[in-house]
């Protein structure tokens, strides 16, 4: 007799099923608590990475830094609750710009579950490795990330057709992200000139990220001033593995013809805009919203560019 059609022998077992949940559940609290370790793990590598004195200015980019070493993970770079670990979690954190806070929006409140965690959820506590000064610092970041605007807001963009812009974006070689305010960004130009995205408000912005030690940032230079060509976009290219900006002329200039070279005062950018390969681009436009990133070096389209910055410019002019 045949059994065509329903293998009763080829369905899982009810032992074999119960195991497999068994192995998913070990596995998610195994990832919870390794996500948990590795925090602990980078705090007390902190300290040493970024000693810095009690000023105001250095308590907040203490702060920063801190996030974007522990938590980030977990609560993005935004503070938005999507980092690249939540798959790795139970449950996602909320959105620190949301009004759906589980604990009061107070600093009081947000000391006391960065200090303590929140038992029975991913939410660690940091008291062991951080000192009160660092949880302080942290608080008030996590408020600042709280009062940033929430990512999406309709308002002139409604006209546009957002399929229309993502087709040139991604004719253009780039990858579409939802809409969000740019990260704040100030850089100096080799010579000394400071520049933030504030003054380049009203035009759209190529950031580009590159390294001296990478071959392919410094080969794509030359497509680079193809694209400069077409006017009408801001290409600021930031080196992210030289401070000193006479070892980012050495190398850079070279390639660079006379294209102005940047460098990131702060070291956080790479982490602000997580840039996890070189070279990369981040598409900001005129309205100072991050749109896309491209990564990895590949050839440009100087037409599909010269569409996509129509695209961009839409309802500005
Ligand atoms: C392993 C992932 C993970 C890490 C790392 C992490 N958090 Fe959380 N956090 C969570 C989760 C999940 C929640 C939500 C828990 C719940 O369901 O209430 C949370 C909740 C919070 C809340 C409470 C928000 C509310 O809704 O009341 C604050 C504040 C917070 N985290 C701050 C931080 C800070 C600051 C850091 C870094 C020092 C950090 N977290 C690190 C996962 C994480």
């Amino acid at each position: 007799m045949s059994q065509t059609g329903n293998c009763s022998a080829c369905r899982p077992s009810a032992l074999f099923r119960i195991g497999l949940w068994l192995f998913i559940l070990a596995a998610s609290v195994w990832g919870g608590r390794w996500l948990r370790a590795t925090m602990q793990d980078r705090a007390a590598e902190a300290p040493a990475v970024a000693s810095v004195e009690e000023s105001d200015s250095n308590h907040s980019a203490r702060a920063e830094f801190l996030y974007h070493t522990l938590c980030a993970k977990c609560h993005g770079p935004e503070g938005h609750g999507d980092g690249e670990g939540i798959t790795e979690l139970a449950q996602r954190p909320r959105d620190f710009a949301g009004d759906r806070w589980r604990f009061p929006k107070t600093k009081e409140s947000i000391r006391q579950v960065i200090a303590e965690g929140i038992p029975g959820t991913a939410m660690p506590g940091s008291k062991q490795a951080l000192s009160a000064a660092d949880v302080d610092a942290l608080a008030d970041y996590v408020l600042v990330l709280a009062e940033r605007p929430a990512p999406h807001h309709a308002s002139a963009d409604a006209r546009r057709s957002p399929s229309a812009l993502e087709r040139a974006l991604e004719a253009a070689g780039f990858r579409p992200v939802p809409p969000r305010p740019a990260p704040p960004l100030t850089v100096v130009r080799t010579d000394g000139e400071p520049l933030s995205l504030a003054e380049l408000q009203g035009t759209s912005v190529l950031l580009h990220f590159w390294g001296t030690s990478c071959v392919h940032c410094l080969t794509e230079f030359k497509s680079l001033h193809e694209l400069e060509n077409i006017g009408r976009m801001r290409i600021v290219s930031i080196c992210i593995d030289e401070s000193e900006p006479e070892s980012v002329e050495a190398v850079g200039r070279v390639y660079a013809g006379d294209h102005p070279l940047y460098l990131d005062e702060t070291g956080l950018l790479a982490h602000r805009y997580q840039v996890q390969t070189l070279p990369a681009y981040m598409l900001i436009d005129p309205h100072g919203r991050l749109v896309a990133n491209r990564t990895g070096a590949g050839a440009w389209s100087g037409n599909a560019v010269s569409g996509l910055i129509d695209q961009l410019t839409e309802g500005e002019r």
